[in-house]
């Protein structure tokens, strides 16, 4: 029987750490655990040029107490009128990792995001020509769409098309959801891959309704059927280098979740590694969890692997109902559950 389980450092290749007091809340989580996150840029304003880039990242860096190493990767957020140039010039400056495509009112801050792919044409073009990694919100926004079927509607209409007319292009399928979504992304080229998020390997679309109406199991995509989760799970544990972690985890306070219409998102940074390490066990493959969490994603973005090593322990870890980042009070994922598995630094 594994008592303890010790991996070389893992990253976390989708986050959300906002700004402000917010961010000072929640930074510490990430940097804790992982060495390096590919940061979200949804913020209000979304982060759309180099300089706002340079300065977010410093903002980050400012967040975290004292000594603690961690790299924030930065992201751009596409929108309908965005010059190739300044995306090339962040990705030549080392500032932008990599470019996120957000259709328009698709989640949480999108509200600036691409109202039509062949607005970013010439982007993704450039894009594909300096080798700079897209990654791809990918769901579908028409509200004739039902909400459960908005990924694969988004792969049917929008994400073979993208794959089709730029077959160079490295593209990141962001936290997938569905069978489908692990289906696409197994059968293309190399240079498409995905990130799952713990979530969605431990829940599906019942828990959001288990008793009553669950606001903090709410995040988009929405979780699937079970049938689309235990796909998930089994890509997640396969060793497929195509598979990685990305938490996705997206801190929202109590009050902006419990309400009658309350925001998606679910803050998972606090126990994300014991989370997935869970998910490894009950699957029998935790010899699989160091290439999910430590390598598949540093090899996809041509980045090297960490140095060092995090060890987990097995042993009963309860999950607070609510924690306190800042003055906001954010509910974990998990909350009052106890888990498994303990992150030791
Ligand atoms: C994210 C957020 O709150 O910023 N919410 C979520 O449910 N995942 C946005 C996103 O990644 O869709
Ligand atoms: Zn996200």
């Amino acid at each position: 029987m594994t008592d303890s389980l010790t991996i070389r450092r893992p990253d976390d290749w989708h986050v959300h750490l906002r700004d402000g007091a917010m961010l000072k809340g929640v930074a510490h989580h990430t940097a804790r655990q992982f060495a390096r996150a590919i940061v979200m840029p949804n913020l209000s304003p979304p982060v759309t040029t180099s300089a706002a880039g340079a300065a977010y990242r410093e903002r980050i860096l400012a967040a975290l107490p004292e000594g603690m190493a961690f790299e924030p990767l930065i992201t751009c957020y596409l929108t309908d009128n965005l010059d190739p140039e300044e995306i090339a010039r962040g990705h030549g400056e080392g500032v932008f990792t990599a470019a996120k495509l957000y259709p328009a009112h698709a989640t949480t801050g999108s509200a600036h995001g691409v109202t039509d792919i062949a607005n970013i044409y010439s982007v993704l073009e450039r894009m594909q020509a300096i080798d700079m990694p897209l990654l791809i919100h990918g769901e579908v926004t028409d509200h004739e769409v039902d909400i459960f079927d908005r990924e694969a509607v988004f792969i049917e209409r929008i994400l073979t098309k993208v794959v089709r007319d730029f077959p160079q292009l490295r593209i990141v399928f962001e936290h997938i959801t569905t069978k489908d979504a692990v289906d696409f992304v197994r059968d293309s080229g190399p240079n498409i891959a995905a990130t799952i998020t713990p979530q969605h390997l431990h829940i599906n679309r019942n828990a959001m309704f288990a008793g009553g109406i669950r606001p903090h199991a709410y995040c988009l995509p929405v979780a699937k059927r079970e049938f689309h989760r235990l796909a998930l799970r089994e890509a997640a544990v396969s060793g497929n280098p195509k598979y990685f972690l990305g938490t996705d985890s997206a801190p929202h306070s109590l009050s902006a979740k419990e309400s009658a219409c309350g925001c998606a998102g679910i803050f998972n940074a606090p126990f994300a590694l014991e989370s997935y390490a869970l998910v490894f066990e009950e699957e029998g493959a935790l010899d699989r969890l160091e290439g999910f969490a430590s390598i598949h994603g540093p090899n996809f973005y041509k980045l090297p692997l960490n140095e060092g090593t995090v060890t987990l322990r097995k042993m009963a870890t309860p999950v607070p109902e609510s924690l306190d980042c800042e003055g906001t009070p954010v509910s974990p994922f998990h909350a009052g559950e106890e888990i498994g598995w303990r992150f030791e630094g």
